[in-house]
């Protein structure tokens, strides 16, 4: 596995001291991480050798003086395998939402990891680096996870519309899939939401109804009747957005995107128009 570098042996994985998983959306940081820590110590260590703290805990400095510090100055036996499982001779602190520490929980963070780093290993997760002080985000090995491609996200769904009983037609996946921008639990959101308002055959249309996106027809309209250079059509297609109440940044969003990969107009007015949009 990537995350685990150097192994010496496949018996004592190696993993840095303290990895960062870092993405906005939600393409399984936190499911990685348990997964990593599930893999290494198996259902019967887990419970004793991993610390998960998320949002819902405090995170404020008397936790990283307390609990965080007890738990990481403990020692671990000598890593002998069990059950399959490699069991290495160390435990490891799962901070999910790290980036909603306060600076001075940030701060105390830096020593602990370090003078506890042979026996306890750090996994952050956050979604903004920008809010983690440079001196914890310079000792760890950084993952920055890129948006689920479009065959891992349409495997999945295809699973769980199996599982459930859903019909989806290769339409309405691939909806589903540029809707949910390679971030599995909005897609996963978004079918159930589907699902529970139009039973268990869902098209393309729904998808789009309950994710709040625009019917690509209207963001197509719209474009061409820019290209056409009539303001009469092109104040028609306004009107009917506005007369739709589509959200504006929705709309901007998909008109930004639908700018990008249109290929009969130069990169200059491309340019031209995002500035538009910025002016929007
Ligand atoms: N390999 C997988 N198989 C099935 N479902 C998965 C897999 N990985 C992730 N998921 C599902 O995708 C959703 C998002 O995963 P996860 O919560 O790990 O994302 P995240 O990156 O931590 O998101 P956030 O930034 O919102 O915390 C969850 O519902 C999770 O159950
Ligand atoms: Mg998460």
């Amino acid at each position: 596995m990537r995350w685990f570098a150097s192994s010496p042996t496949p018996s004592r994985p190696q993993i840095a001291h303290t990895c960062f998983f870092m993405a906005h959306l939600a393409p399984a940081k936190t499911t990685t991480a348990l997964a990593i820590a599930h893999q290494l110590y198996g259902p019967e260590l887990y419970k004793s050798r991993v610390l998960e703290l998320n949002a819902s805990d405090d995170r404020g400095i008397n936790v990283v003086r307390t609990k965080i510090k007890d738990f990481a100055a403990v020692a671990v036996g000598s890593g002998q395998r069990q059950g399959g499982y490699p069991c290495p001779p160390y435990k490891i602190i799962i901070l999910d939402e790290a980036d909603s520490m306060t600076e001075d929980a940030q701060n105390a963070l830096r020593r602990t990891m370090e003078t506890y780093s042979k026996v306890t290993r750090f996994f952050f997760i956050c979604n903004y680096i920008s809010r983690i002080i440079e001196p914890l985000a310079s000792r760890c090995a950084k993952f920055r996870f890129k948006p689920l491609p479009e065959e891992i996200m349409s495997n999945r769904i295809l699973h769980i519309c199996n599982e459930e009983g859903l019909t989806l037609d290769t339409e309405s996946l691939s909806t589903l899939s540029s809707i949910s921008q390679g971030d599995l639990r909005r897609a996963i959101t978004y079918l159930q939401g589907a699902a529970r308002l139009f039973g268990s055959s869902i098209s393309s249309k729904d998808l789009i109804s309950v994710s709040g996106a625009i019917p690509v027809e209207v963001t197509e309209a719209i474009i061409s009747a820019c290209k056409s250079g009539d303001f009469d059509l092109a104040n028609k297609e306004v009107n009917n957005v506005i007369a739709e109440g589509y959200p504006v940044s929705q709309m901007l969003a998909q008109l930004f995107e639908k700018v990008v990969a249109v290929d009969d107009i130069s990169d200059e007015q491309k340019g031209s128009h995002m500035q538009e949009f910025v002016y929007c």
